[in-house]
């Protein structure tokens, strides 16, 4: 919940000319990594059209959550097909304050993870620990039951091109990013646990990502992405992280 219109478009502006300068080339390969901005519901129609006149390869649109429920009478909510009308791609589903603020249940995101996939978005099923179950030993299984929920409704053939953020609660927004064994720990974890749904799962790390520390995150295994909050809104910031993302992906290519 940042930004104003103004400050918005800016950012993206600024976001499509550092992605391009000479300092943060990610397209010097010939790359075009997917990055995906998630702006509040209200700003997506002048995000959109900011991106498709300064458009970058890549660049595309999604939402930071929506509706369990098609339409009708549900005051407030935003449906999936409203999203794809907008011009969404992705959605985020389950993000922890959605959860631990807002009081969503492993079985609500289940149904908004299935109306997404209906409407033919890309859901990124956010999953996560918070302080007080890592110190209890039940990371693992907390990740387990948020997965298990949404396998029950959707199926593993369904999850078969499934994006899974892990975001350890007591990294988000706090500067305490995993170290990148921890995380590295997790993602193998939850590669297994979706071993049934194929190989084309892509996991991201998300919890205090910034341009110093995403080389060595992604440098991991099991790390295919990674997921930016704060960091997301200095665009100077945001290119860097993904300029290291992207040379950290050729490494593990090569
Ligand atoms: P952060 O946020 O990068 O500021 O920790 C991550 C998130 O909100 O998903």
């Amino acid at each position: 919940m940042n930004g104003s219109r103004r400050s918005n478009i800016r950012l993206v502006q600024d976001l499509v000319k550092a992605l391009r300068s000479a300092e943060t080339d990610v397209y010097a390969n010939g790359n075009a990594p997917q990055i995906v901005i998630c702006p509040p519901f209200v700003y997506l129609t002048e995000v959109a059209d900011t991106l498709r006149a300064n458009s970058a390869p890549g660049l595309v649109l999604g939402a930071q959550t929506l509706s369990e429920f098609d339409e009708g009478a549900f005051t407030g909510e935003v449906s999936a097909f409203m999203l794809v009308d907008l011009g969404c791609e992705y959605v985020l589903v389950g993000h922890s304050e959605r959860r631990t603020v807002l009081g969503e249940t492993n079985a609500q995101v289940a149904e908004k993870y299935h109306a997404a996939l209906a409407a033919s978005l890309v859901p990124v099923l956010c999953v996560g620990e918070t302080r007080q179950q890592r110190d209890d030993g039940t990371t693992f299984a907390v990740i387990e039951e948020q997965l298990d929920a949404v396998v029950a409704k959707v199926g593993f053939d369904k999850l078969s091109s499934a994006v899974v953020a892990y975001e350890p609660i007591w990294a988000i927004g706090t500067g305490n990013t995993a170290t990148a064994e921890q995380a590295q720990k997790v993602h193998a974890h939850i590669r297994k646990c979706l071993s049934k749904a194929g190989d084309n799962t892509r996991l991201l790390y998300g919890g205090s990502v910034n341009a110093n520390n995403t080389a060595e995150l992604m440098a991991q295994a099991d790390i295919d992405g990674i997921l930016v909050g704060g960091a997301s809104l200095d665009a100077e910031q945001f290119a860097a992280i993904c300029r290291h993302a992207v040379a950290a992906e050729n490494v593990l290519q090569r």
